[in-house]
């Protein structure tokens, strides 16, 4: 969702730094985009809806500047214009917002009693608003920003610029990702270091209630009760090149493809050494239960370990979506831990479920591809997937990072609690490392995805259906269709299509099954024959070399539950893909998703 980009140089014209990072920042979705600098001793700012290429064609191209901040805005309040499009300026003050202010209502009221009048329908504005009136009333900027603090509940990353004071850049940051990051004479603010990574890999990371005055010379880190804090300098060593699609025509494409690797790099430290790698993991036998959360492709994960912890290692375990999680109740016990899976470990959601159980006292675990995220520092244990990058919005090499990582954490499980034999862990241990052999004859069958494709593209309507852990990859097959391609797609679980959705299959209406689960497949088998005598157009994924002339079939290798589970999925991944291609669509930006979402 929104991104921010700041800063502030002794020697250097800022405006480049400010349009590369919000290009950089394009992938996590947004629909209008804008910039205020310092331009002959007044602030400018230009804004527009739509693209940041078109921002930048706005621009005086002559335009030089030592301060500016700029951001990419995802719609909450307001339309997609350029009037609701930030930064927004009220009398002295000139800021760009991430997140949302909830009682933005209230200070409205009381600013308009104040003579406050408003040109957008934004929090944003009101918020500026907000540190404009304490501006005015104490003539100090410190105050002024813990008053703020003090006032506004909801969340917030902020880059600030005051009239009468152009050479600083003021930042404050409550549960909205902030980074400053430090070069020679020339220091940037982003909401995320991967979008100045071309300037610099060296950053500060700021935490809840705490603001930063930051100029080229030097950058001041306060408390909201005006601490100077001594906060660590932190390094990042991700290559500015994991950032481009190199020769791929999409990020998706390229992201699919990296699976050759990902998952393996992922699991690699849990079973190098064999069996005592394993032992590396966290012991999860002290628990009674395990609960997991997470939202979208994260939470399709959490159901794969669900099945896999249940099934295989005989432990109960809840998947809950975060949105869902804190308004339920959720039986929180000391017994119970609950492990929080996320792609950016920034979304809102999720961050809420964990302040939740964290707030009870109760055990947190981290599945996190995001180093130094907000859940990575607030989880009790974390355990990285090893993606790499993830730019294009449809999750994919993150996704099969984290059912890789659980099924090792669960492989890890089932030998301590003695549901798994020394040798049958040896053998998926074996498997894993021969995942490249095995997942890429099924990434290189592009003929096979694209005739599919072919047949798909102009239908509105999709279905996939399976079992048990069949049923649970089905859904992130579903996901990936409907994220990037606009087609209507649902996931079913086979046994329930006679209960009501055989009503939807007509002629030529796609069903896609897979059926991995050789006690399953008969019955998964007579449901395809069900549709398949309404008319529908059968494809099917499974790994019996099952044959029938009236099916599309897709052979995948026989293995292991703990591997099958990244396997069945490339076929997904590469089916929407390809479908999405002929429909044209912006796949790595699909229209209205978010890759973070920052919102609740
Ligand atoms: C958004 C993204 C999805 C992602 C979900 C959860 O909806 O578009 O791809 O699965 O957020 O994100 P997380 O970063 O927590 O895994």
């Amino acid at each position: 969702m929104c991104g921010i980009v700041g800063a502030v140089s002794k020697n250097r014209n800022i405006l480049p730094i400010l349009i590369t990072g919000l290009k950089n920042l394009e992938y996590r979705g947004y629909d209008s985009a804008g910039v205020a600098y310092l331009k002959n001793n007044k602030i400018n700012i230009v804004k527009t809806s739509g693209k940041v290429s078109k921002l930048e064609n706005k621009l005086n191209k002559s335009d030089e500047s030592n301060i500016g901040i700029a951001h990419t805005r995802w719609a909450t309040h307001g339309k997609a214009n350029s009037v609701n499009a930030h930064p927004h300026r009220v009398n002295h003050i000139t800021i760009v917002h991430n997140g949302i202010i909830e009682n933005f209502k209230e200070i409205k009221d009381m600013l308009e009693k104040e003579n406050y009048s408003f040109k957008s329908s934004t929090d944003t504005e009101v918020g500026c608003a907000l540190l404009n009136y304490y501006y005015e009333k104490f003539n100090d900027v410190d105050k002024t920003i813990k008053a703020f603090m003090n006032k506004v509940i909801g969340s917030y990353a902020i880059l600030m610029i005051i009239d009468n004071d152009l050479d600083n850049l003021y930042v404050m940051k409550k549960e909205s990702p902030l980074v400053i990051g430090i070069t020679d004479k020339t220091n940037i603010v982003a909401s995320d270091i991967r979008a100045i990574l071309k300037y610099t890999n060296k950053y500060y990371i700021l935490d809840d209630f705490e603001y930063a005055r930051v100029n080229a010379n030097e950058v001041v880190i306060k408390s909201v009760k005006g601490d100077i804090l001594n906060k660590e300098l932190h390094t990042i060593d991700i290559k500015d090149s994991d950032n481009y699609k190199g020769h791929y025509k999409h990020y998706m494409l390229k992201e699919i493809m990296e699976q050759k690797t990902t998952i393996l790099k992922t699991v690699l430290p849990f079973i190098k050494e064999g069996l005592d790698s394993l032992k590396t993991l966290p012991d999860l036998t002290k628990y009674k239960e395990i609960t997991i959360v997470g939202c979208g492709t994260a939470y399709h994960a959490g159901l794969v370990a669900k099945y896999l912890f249940e099934e295989v290692t005989n432990t109960r375990c809840n998947v809950y979506l975060a949105s869902e999680f804190r308004y339920q109740n959720n039986f929180l016990s000391k017994d119970t831990l609950t492990i929080f899976i996320s792609q950016s470990g920034e979304t809102a959601d999720t961050i809420a479920a964990l302040k939740l159980v964290k707030s009870k006292n109760c055990p947190t675990l981290g599945i996190i591809n995001v180093e130094d995220s907000t859940i990575s520092y607030l989880v009790d244990t974390c355990l990285y997937t090893k993606a790499g990058s993830e730019i294009a919005v449809a999750s994919t090499k993150a996704y099969t990072a984290q059912v890789a990582l659980l099924s090792i954490l669960v492989l890890s499980h089932g030998l301590r609690n003695k549901t798994i034999s020394r040798d049958r862990a040896l053998e998926v241990i074996d498997e894993f490392k021969s995942i490249e052999k095995l997942i890429t004859p099924l990434l290189n069958d592009k003929d096979t995805y694209l005739s599919i494709a072919k047949n798909i593209y102009k239908e509105e309507d999709f279905f996939y259906i399976g079992r048990g852990l069949d049923y649970y990859l089905s859904m992130e097959g579903a996901l990936k269709l409907k994220e990037i391609s606009y087609i209507h797609s649902e996931s079913y679980s086979a046994g329930e299509l006679k209960h009501g959705t055989i009503s939807l299959i007509k002629k030529n209406t796609p069903v896609l099954a897979s059926a991995t689960n050789s006690c399953l497949n008969p019955k998964t088998i007579s449901n395809l024959k069900e549709v398949l005598a309404r008319g529908a157009d059968i494809y099917l994924i499974c790994n019996d070399n099952y044959k029938d002339d009236t099916f599309t079939i897709i052979n995948i290798p026989r293995t292991s539950e703990f591997i099958k589970t990244v396997l069945v999925i490339i076929p997904y991944q590469l089916i929407a893909y390809y479908t999405a291609t002929l429909r044209g669509t912006d796949i790595d930006k699909p229209k209205n998703l978010a890759k973070s979402v920052t919102v609740e």
